[in-house]
């Protein structure tokens, strides 16, 4: 099937990690046409990214953007329209949990990192590219969520209070921008044996057990989750909105 997804632009955050979801899913887009704007707090895995999006066809700038910092996101952005001349497709990708907790040992630090990551943070790129997808009255959004945001997990609470966030902000914001033509969807990926589970702090024994289930098959690959976001970003997925699709197998 073909996507229509030659020549898109799509800006992905959290895409620097070489092993992440947000890699994965910048190659499959690149694999459909899409050229990508790949944005990182880490520079040097943004840059790789990058080169592997330039090696497999496709335009491809690097840029160095915390989520959280309003101002390097509006910089961001905007470098990237004086490039590319617009985002058809922005991808909320960019988030990270810490080590699970009982609630009552649970740090604000803890619910700081959570809720300013994964949900300021996904709002944040949202407001600094949704201008520009009204004027030109299209455009796909694509957060991340999770299964811990569909349901409550023990000791995940802060992490999953966050991702239900990116479900109903997902949902609202969709009744909101829907008579532009953008569509506004979020993913909820069970475990996937990327580097969130060592970024996030967890145990050494956790992290064994996420890449045992990957050896097994058990895990959501990025590739995978590349697949549904190419839908949701073409043309075909045009009437899916305000949906958060769990990718997460038989888990
Ligand atoms: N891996 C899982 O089991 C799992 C399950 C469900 C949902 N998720 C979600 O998937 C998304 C991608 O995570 P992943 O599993 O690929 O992890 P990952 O650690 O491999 O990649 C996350 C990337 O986000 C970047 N990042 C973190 N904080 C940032 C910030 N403030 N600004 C910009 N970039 C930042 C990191 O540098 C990293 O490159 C996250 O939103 C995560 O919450 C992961």
């Amino acid at each position: 099937m073909d996507l229509g997804l030659k020549d898109k632009v799509a800006l992905i955050t959290g895409a620097g990690s070489q092993i992440g979801f947000g890699k994965g899913m910048a190659m499959v887009l690149a694999k459909e046409g899409v050229d990508i704007i790949v944005c990182d707090m880490d520079l040097e895995g943004a840059e790789k990214t990058a080169e592997d999006v330039r090696a497999a066809g496709r335009k491809a700038m690097a840029l160095k953007m915390d989520i959280t910092n309003t101002d390097e996101v509006k910089q961001g952005v905007d470098t990237a329209l004086k490039e590319f001349g617009k985002i058809d497709i922005l991808i909320n990708n960019a988030g990270v949990g810490t080590t699970p907790v009982p609630f009552v040992e649970s740090t604000e630090k803890d619910w700081d990192i959570n809720i300013n990551v994964n949900l300021r943070g996904t709002m944040n790129v949202t407001k600094a590219v949704l201008p520009q997808m009204i004027e030109r009255k299209t455009g796909r959004i694509i957060s991340m969520s999770s299964t811990a945001g569909l349901g409550g997990m023990a000791t995940g609470g802060v992490y999953g209070a966050a991702k239900a966030g990116v479900t109903l902000f997902t949902d609202a914001l969709a009744k909101e921008v829907g008579q532009y033509n953008i569509t506004v969807n979020c993913m909820a990926p069970g475990a996937g044996a990327t580097n969130f589970h060592k970024a996030s702090n967890f145990p050494q024994a956790a992290q064994d057990q996420f890449k045992n289930m990957a050896a097994a098959g058990m895990t959501t690959t990025p590739e995978e989750l590349g697949t549904v976001a190419a839908f949701l970003a073409s043309d075909k997925g045009k009437k899916i909105n305000g949906q958060c699709i769990r990718v997460a197998g038989l888990m």
